[in-house]
């Protein structure tokens, strides 16, 4: 096509595709050129933004690394993220929530009743729940990895002082799908804003913050893997989390207890002398 117009131009995107490309490509670059062509078109972008916008990306590349994921951070801040975790989230499931670039595989094995919170400190959180499918009944063989951050808010592969697995863990969950484990409340903190997605934030007057979190990636042979986190109801950050990770089923309240309430048959049982905080977080999975 010879006659390019600034009306016909998607179209001609359109047309220039081949009859036997893949059909799900076709519909996901079809969508995607119209909404970006529809973008310059509404906002009448000009080349100064458009440079700006390519100067984000290669920002973004030059920032990337094994440690720094800044398109995942990007998408993760833009909201896309938890879009497409809710666009596929199941009603009858607890609600996923973001991955997020902290994750470490092959965290070590911890028991049921194991503890987290080692020598750092802080106060106590003792969580536990049942793993259970969508009519209630409990999943044996289940397993749960979890991950969180110190209490100086950093996950382990961002400091140094802490040692590569320290605030992971991977649960197999007891027969009758109970797990527990003890760890240190965990505390909010800000996803890396010195890169390029920082200067979105600041650009649109917006604040690095996540409220306080535990990571779980729950699976069971024959049910559906769920990555979710677990959020306290009192955190400030509770209605203003930058990433959109927050659900209302995902919301908990952290009970206070007295270290006479500390339950038998854990790793810290007899160790507790101090008040302690107790959540109860029951975690549904469907099926494949
Ligand atoms: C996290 O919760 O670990 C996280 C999620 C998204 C971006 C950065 C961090
Ligand atoms: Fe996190």
């Amino acid at each position: 096509m010879r006659n390019v117009t600034k009306d016909n131009i998607t179209d001609i995107f359109k047309g220039y595709m081949a009859e036997d490309m893949n059909p799900r490509t076709r519909q996901l670059m079809s969508s995607l050129v119209q909404h970006l062509h529809d973008f310059a078109r509404d906002t009448n972008l000009t080349h100064d933004e458009w440079r700006q916008g390519i100067a984000f990306l290669e920002g973004c590349a030059d920032i990337e690394s094994e440690d720094r994921h800044e398109f995942v951070l990007a998408s993760d801040v833009l909201g896309l993220s938890s879009l497409v975790d809710m666009i596929h989230s199941r009603d009858d499931a607890t609600s996923s929530s973001v991955l997020g670039p902290f994750h470490v595989s092959g965290a070590p094995a911890l028991a049921v009743g194991g503890d987290m919170k080692r020598h750092f400190g802080g106060p106590v959180l003792l969580a536990e729940g049942v793993i259970r499918d969508t009519h209630g009944k409990p999943i044996p063989g289940a397993q749960i990895d979890i991950w969180q951050t110190a209490p100086n808010g950093l996950y382990a592969s961002q400091d140094e002082a802490q040692d590569t697995f320290s605030f992971h863990g991977l649960m197999s969950v007891a027969d009758d799908g109970y797990y527990a484990f003890t760890t240190v409340k965990p505390v909010e903190y800000t996803v890396p804003s010195d890169g390029p997605v920082g200067g979105i934030l600041r650009a649109c007057g917006r604040h690095p913050w996540r409220p306080s979190h535990l990571h779980y990636i729950v699976t069971a042979p024959g049910y559906q893997s769920l990555v979710t986190e677990i959020f306290p109801a009192d955190d400030p950050y509770l209605d203003q989390d930058t990433v959109f990770g927050v659900r209302e089923d995902l919301v908990m309240t952290y009970q206070h207890a007295q270290p006479q309430d500390f339950p038998k048959g854990m790793a810290l049982s007899g160790k507790v002398h101090e008040p302690y905080l107790a959540v109860k977080f029951d975690v549904i999975l469907s099926k494949d």
